[in-house]
């Protein structure tokens, strides 16, 4: 009898994993396990994993990280899908329970109720440029922390420093008055707050728990016995949203309805008092749709761009030829005046290296999930309506086919035989389609004015003889362990 039923419970393993996705009518993947899906093969990174899986079962294939989504891991049906068909897969798969859990509801920039992505991305979109979005005057901001930070190096001139905290002075304040209308001074204890919060913040997030939690909500239950992993996340997103919650009653109280707005949240709030003054609807422009935006504007623009920056400066330490051709196009083009974006076409080698530092690190090991609105074709698949689908362009960029020795940092990939800078289209480290990141033309920016800066500026070795190597924390996102660097003046 205990034989049979292992035997029965044997046989139903295997059935559900092979029959699943017929069953369901999705495109074959690896076998998944009943309940946890193949949230057990994802322990190693996950580009690599993910590239893997595409190789052997087809560009459009089926994970179960417990429920089941779409990955598409292949650059033609990328492009044939999510960047051709951008409508269709304009939606979020939505993750409920965590939302409600965290901050009270599908609110914000990232995750918010489908029905109201267009109208908060466009009034987001638009409020950004009114404020000075991409504009001269938030270049000389950007160039102007950029020389603060170059200066502060030069001071520690021959100490093994870690560049992280004044590479996160320069970015969190371009992001906080472009959020709020204010700065911060790089000794304000709420600057070492944020910091600190967001980066527990981040690590709680992906706890397991939180990725069962929509689809076995009651693992609410089973919260102690993991050591209370969703109660400690609810509290530190309650800390984030305090400190964002007092930042916008500053600015609330300083606001001035005859004045232009000077940032996001002005904008916001003077439409939720045009429409109160009107007596019209408040419809999504509420207070907690703007203390959640906000929130995800400072968390989506900060870690990304500090992240691929501590990425890029060791690089350069460990590949000095690449750091001496940086600086031998600047001498030769740009000399010691500062740098603009406009100098962009003169330097395709530092072009060069920002392209392949965007492109090897993955600093996102996976992407977000959609949702497509209409049933749709990936790959000679017909996938139903409201099926979560990856668009898992990380892969793409580790993938042999298209980057010989994808694992190898060579500038030199995206130069062509006259030496020009080619931008390539196989990397879309800000995603693609209607989702694609809302902050691509800033964080380019700051990438080019401060990369490029910085090595005008400093030379970055190792404090070392051998380079050491370069070891990443996994959470939100992949970035790398803390590391000195020796920063030598240049002039
Ligand atoms: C190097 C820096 C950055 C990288 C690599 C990056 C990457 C990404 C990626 C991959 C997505 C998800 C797209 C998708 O779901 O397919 C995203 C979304 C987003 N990013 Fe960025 N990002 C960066 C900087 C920024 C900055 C500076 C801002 C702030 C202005 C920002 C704001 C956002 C927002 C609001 C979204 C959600 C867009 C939506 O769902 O409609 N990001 N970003």
């Amino acid at each position: 009898m205990i034989l049979e039923l292992i035997l029965g419970v044997i046989a139903f393993v295997i059935g559900y994993g092979y029959l699943i996705n017929r069953i369901r009518g999705l495109p074959p993947g690896p076998p998944p396990l009943p309940i946890l899906g193949n949230t057990l093969s994802l322990g190693e990174p996950i580009d690599q994993v993910m590239l893997r899986w595409s190789k052997k079962y087809g560009p459009g294939f089926t994970v179960w990280i417990p429920g089941p989504v779409v990955v598409i891991a292949d650059h033609q049906t990328l492009q044939d899908t999510v960047a051709k068909q951008g409508d269709l897969f304009g939606d979020r798969a939505l993750p409920y329970n965590q939302m409600k859990l965290t901050v009270g509801g599908a609110y914000g920039l990232l995750f918010e109720e489908n029905h109201m992505w267009k109208e908060q991305r466009r009034f987001a979109l638009h409020s950004l440029k009114d404020v000075g979005f991409l504009s001269t005057s938030l270049q000389e901001s950007v160039k102007t922390y950029a020389q603060q930070i170059v200066a502060d190096w030069k001071r520690e001139e021959g100490n093994p420093i870690d560049v992280t905290e004044n590479v996160m002075y320069g970015v969190a304040n371009v992001i906080w008055q472009l959020t709020f209308g204010r700065t911060l001074s790089f000794k304000d204890p709420l600057f070492h707050k944020v910091e600190k919060v967001i980066d527990r913040w981040f690590k709680e997030w992906v706890h397991p728990c939180m990725a069962f939690l929509d689809v076995f909500p009651a693992i609410v239950y089973l919260d102690p016995l993991f050591g209370y992993p969703l109660k400690n996340l609810r509290g530190t997103t309650k800390e984030c949203l305090d400190i964002i919650e007092k930042e916008l009653d500053l600015t609330e109280k300083n606001l001035d309805m005859d004045e232009e707005p000077r940032c996001y949240a002005e904008s916001f709030l003077m439409e939720i008092k045009k429409r109160e003054m009107r007596g019209e609807p408040l419809g999504n422009f509420t207070r907690q749709q703007l203390n959640v935006a906000a929130l995800g504007m400072w968390t989506a623009g900060f870690e990304t761009t500090v992240t691929t920056m501590r990425f890029a400066i060791h690089h350069l330490m460990s590949n000095p030829d690449a750091q001496k051709k940086m600086q031998a196009e600047i001498d030769e083009k740009i000399g010691q005046r500062q740098i603009s974006m406009e100098d962009q076409k003169l330097l395709p080698y530092c072009m060069a290296v920002i392209q392949e530092v965007q492109r090897l690190p993955n600093i996102g090991e996976f992407n977000f999930f959609r949702e497509n609105t209409e049933e749709v074709a990936i790959a000679g698949y017909k996938i139903p309506a409201r099926t979560a689908i990856m668009p898992q362009f990380p892969s793409v960029h580790i993938d042999p086919a298209h980057f010989e020795r994808p694992v190898y940092f060579c500038p030199e990939r995206h130069l062509n035989e006259a030496g020009e800078f080619v931008k390539d289209p196989r990397i879309t480290p800000f995603s693609i389609g209607k989702r694609a990141c809302l902050g691509e033309g800033l964080a380019r920016m700051e990438l080019f004015i401060f990369l490029t800066t910085f090595v005008q500026h400093c030379s970055f070795s190792s404090t070392s003889l051998i380079p050491p190597e370069l070891k990443c924390k996994r959470g939100f996102t992949r970035s790398p362990l803390p590391f000195k660097v020796k920063v030598t003046a240049r002039f």
